[in-house]
């Protein structure tokens, strides 16, 4: 029961999410720490912020490596390195393997942009606003190898207003992100001490 839940935070870009995580592990309360962020691309934003707050960036240029398998054994090793034992996808824009999705079966989390299960994939906030829907938001979810349809641990709402454009529209959402992921990983941190102390 008694450590904080060692996660890594992967990124691919300006890492605001990432930001919101660091951000609420600071609390020593917080039932999670951050332990590495890793980039798949060494020139993201994220990096650089993660460094300025403090916790341990390490950028891994997918391109570099020969394949998928070499970059998530790189990946694998810098986690462990870490001693994370959990993950969160936040704006990582890379399709993880079945095999890198099993390692962590259960231990991956991501952030996507909608009301899981409907719009899976990429321009949410586009197809929400063409779809005329009334309602859009985020979902926090389990990572399983069927991409964006995992377990869903949380979801917050907004309202699709007249006048959004994809951006208004983005920013919205982005807001209650920040507010639901790291709440999401509490979530999960907590259960994960607690089936610690039942071993
Ligand atoms: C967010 O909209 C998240 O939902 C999606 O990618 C974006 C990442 O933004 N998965 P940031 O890098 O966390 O600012």
């Amino acid at each position: 029961m008694t450590g904080r839940v060692r996660t890594g935070v992967l990124i691919s870009g300006r890492g605001s999410n990432m930001s919101a995580l660091i951000e609420a592990a600071r609390n020593k309360d917080f039932p999670a720490e951050i332990a590495l962020v890793l980039s798949d691309k060494p020139q993201a934003a994220g990096i650089r912020a993660a460094q300025l707050a403090g916790v341990a960036a390490l950028g891994l240029d997918a391109k570099r490596f020969a394949g998928k398998p070499e970059f998530e054994a790189a990946m694998n090793v810098a986690l462990a390195a870490a001693e994370a034992e959990l993950i969160c996808l936040a704006g990582f824009m890379r399709i993880l393997s079945p095999a890198f999705v099993e390692r962590w079966r259960g231990r991956i989390l991501n952030i996507h942009p909608s009301l899981l299960p409907d719009l899976r994939g990429l321009q949410t906030h586009e197809r929400a606003l063409a779809e005329g829907r009334a309602e859009h938001g985020c979902t926090v979810h389990f990572v399983t190898a069927d991409l964006d349809a995992g377990p869903i641990v949380a979801q917050a709402r907004v309202p699709v207003l007249p006048g959004d454009d994809a951006d208004r529209l983005a920013a919205r959402v982005l807001v209650e992100e920040h507010r639901l992921y790291p709440e999401a990983l509490a979530t999960v941190a907590r259960a994960i001490r607690a089936g610690r102390g039942a071993e």
